[in-house]
């Protein structure tokens, strides 16, 4: 099973969203590790540092696209919320009965679940921000 791969082509065109989906993958990446193992515990782990860092990268992203008036702002936020309730759905199925989500099929599902975001979605907003001066200036990004 290969791991998830962030590539150039994946790019928003802002460094620090760009960061945030890296991470995002190299999360995945490391759930797809723990799932690999026997530990529920650190499975249980690496989902919450996942769904904490998902929230906090919606968060971030939306207050971009608000900051520079994004005209799919909402529609981008539904996706956003629903997205956080799939991953809640797949922890309670998992800590429900961890045999019911094998490792390959979780990270079948969060490759796809992250990748059609940020191609279908993430890139549409590529345009729209550009290079705008708040983009990197945040601190603790
Ligand atoms: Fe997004
Ligand atoms: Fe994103």
């Amino acid at each position: 099973m290969s791991y998830l791969q962030w590539t150039e082509n994946l790019s928003v065109g802002v460094p620090r969203m760009d960061e945030h989906h890296k991470r995002l993958v190299n999360l995945i990446n490391l759930l797809f590790e723990a799932m690999s193992g026997d530990a529920t515990s650190a499975v249980d782990t690496v989902l919450n540092d996942l769904l904490d860092y998902t929230r906090y990268h919606f968060a971030e992203e939306e207050k971009l696209l608000a900051v520079c008036g994004y005209p799919e702002l909402e529609e981008h936020q539904a996706i956003h919320r629903a997205m956080v309730k799939e991953v809640l759905e797949m922890r309670q199925r998992y800590l429900g009965n961890p045999a019911s989500v094998p490792a390959s099929e979780a990270l079948d599902f969060l490759s796809k679940w992250l990748m059609r975001h940020i191609i279908g979605k993430d890139l549409r907003y590529s345009s729209h921000v550009g290079d705008h001066p708040l983009d990197d200036s945040s601190p603790g990004s």
